[in-house]
């Protein structure tokens, strides 16, 4: 079977760092597929292979790398392509057309609609099979998510239709479902008798000036609360399913998402030099600071706090859960720390249970220590990257690490009053925390873990 990986965006800054180098891979590993690049950039195929020479891909993915001078507003930007693939599948038997849409949520409509129409022209005296893919954020709030489905099923049936979120191909949050679901200890204290709050802290170093056409009309709620955090949300408070099979995971997902209420608690800001080299005011957001509550019988009582958001001083990626210390009470001692589980994501993978363990030369005292499991330690560097794993489940035809529609829909209503355009954003400065972020824990009277 001949297999093509049609890309639009296919000079875009994603593409480039995540997708092309997770296809490299994957073709050294011997799947086998083509790749028509689709961009405006680049006039013809010379010029866009001249602009990939300082990246580490393979000879054998540039030979099955082909370009097309792409512009969607040029009236003839339908036939060209619809061309250029009769050329490619002519005289193949068996062909697998995989249509990969790494744009912005403002071009899907445009695109859907183009492809719908190169696709219902596209014939051949062979079998053709199909995929769309699309990237996160999936539609720009709830009211765009359903329609840009309504005209995707259209064309593709719900099978045929892959909406990515990274998060899902990310190794700690495959392990997030196995920690929980393999380990009868786990799963015993995983619940509101045990735990007293989860925080989830996503603190980037980068910020978004150098693609800030992408980002303005975004903002952090769109890129990464309204998915990847969500999904992380899911992962951290689902029932087990019955298997870990798509349909099964993603019902009890949806179940985590239908019991979460808007978010209301919130609090945004965006960073003093957002936008300092463009010639006009930046009013979006890059970092947030909120809590939810996941209101089904095990989770509901656990306030889940959130941080997320860019130019920070430090890169910080951990979940922490604190369970409910009833252990000071009980010995009446003040000094014994509470049990913990932190799950970090970055620099490396590593989960550490905290635990109180007797301080030697003392009398019944006891001290903190960590139990750590470290991922490149027990399993090697080679975990493949999250799009490498995302890529190869489309090629494969699996469809467990992606989010239904239905999960989509209910995060987008979770985050709608977050998405409201005249909330008062905090100017915070470059590498330090908003100062909401410590106004939330003195409100709660929490203490963030880092
Ligand atoms: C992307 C967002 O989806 O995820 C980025 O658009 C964010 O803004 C990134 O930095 C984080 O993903 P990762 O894989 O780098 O942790």
């Amino acid at each position: 079977m001949k297999r093509i990986i049609i890309q639009f965006g296919g000079t875009g800054d994603l593409v480039r760092t995540k997708l092309y180098p997770a296809y490299d891979n994957l073709i050294r590993k011997g799947f086998d597929f083509t790749t028509l690049a689709l961009g405006r950039r680049f006039s013809d195929r010379g010029d866009f292979l001249a602009s990939m020479v300082d990246s580490s891909v393979s000879d054998a993915f540039l030979e099955r790398l082909d370009y097309l001078s792409y512009d969607m507003a040029d009236p003839n930007a339908t036939d060209l392509l619809h061309d250029r693939l009769q050329q490619i599948i002519a005289d193949n038997t068996e062909i697998e057309l995989i249509y990969y849409l790494a744009l912005q949520p403002s071009l899907y409509e445009e695109v859907i609609n183009q492809i719908q129409k190169v696709d219902s022209q596209v014939s051949c005296a062979c079998r053709i099979s199909k995929k769309i893919v699309v990237e996160k954020p999936f539609g720009f709030d709830l009211e765009s998510a359903e329609r840009y489905n309504e005209i995707l099923l259209k064309g593709f049936s719900d099978k045929e239709i892959y909406r990515v979120d990274h998060y899902l191909g990310k190794e700690f949050m495959q392990n997030l479902l196995i920690l929980r679901f393999h380990n009868d200890i786990i799963r015993k204290i995983w619940d509101n008798n045990s735990i007293e709050n989860i925080q989830i802290i996503f603190d980037e170093t980068h910020g978004v000036d150098q693609r800030l056409g992408f980002y303005e009309k975004i903002g952090v709620v769109r890129d990464t609360i309204q998915n990847h955090i969500m999904q992380i949300v899911t992962y951290l408070t689902m029932n087990e399913p019955v298997a870990l099979t798509p349909e099964d995971i993603s019902m009890e997902k949806v179940k985590v998402l239908r019991s979460i209420a808007p978010i209301t608690d919130f609090h945004m800001g965006k960073y003093d030099t957002l936008g300092a080299s463009s010639n006009h005011e930046v009013n979006t957001p890059t970092y947030a600071a909120f809590k939810l509550s996941v209101n089904t019988y095990d989770f509901t009582g656990i306030p889940i706090y959130v941080r997320t958001g860019k130019m920070q001083k430090e890169p910080k990626s951990l979940i922490y859960i604190k369970f409910r210390n009833t252990t000071k009470k009980a010995m009446h001692d003040e000094t014994i720390a509470e049990n913990g589980v932190i799950i970090t994501i970055h620099p490396e993978l590593s989960i550490d249970i905290c635990m109180n363990l007797k301080q030697p030369n003392t009398s019944w005292k006891s001290k903190p220590v960590r139990f750590r499991f470290n991922q490149a330690e027990t399993f090697g560097a080679n975990t493949p990257e999250a799009y490498e794993q995302i890529v190869r489940k489309i090629l494969e035809g699996d469809k467990s690490l992606f989010p239904t529609m239905q999960e989509i829909k209910e995060s987008w209503r979770i985050v709608v009053p977050m998405l409201e355009e005249d909330i008062p954003l905090e100017v915070y400065p470059s590498r330090a925390l908003p100062s909401f972020v410590a106004g939330l824990s003195e409100h709660d009277g929490f203490t963030w873990f880092a």
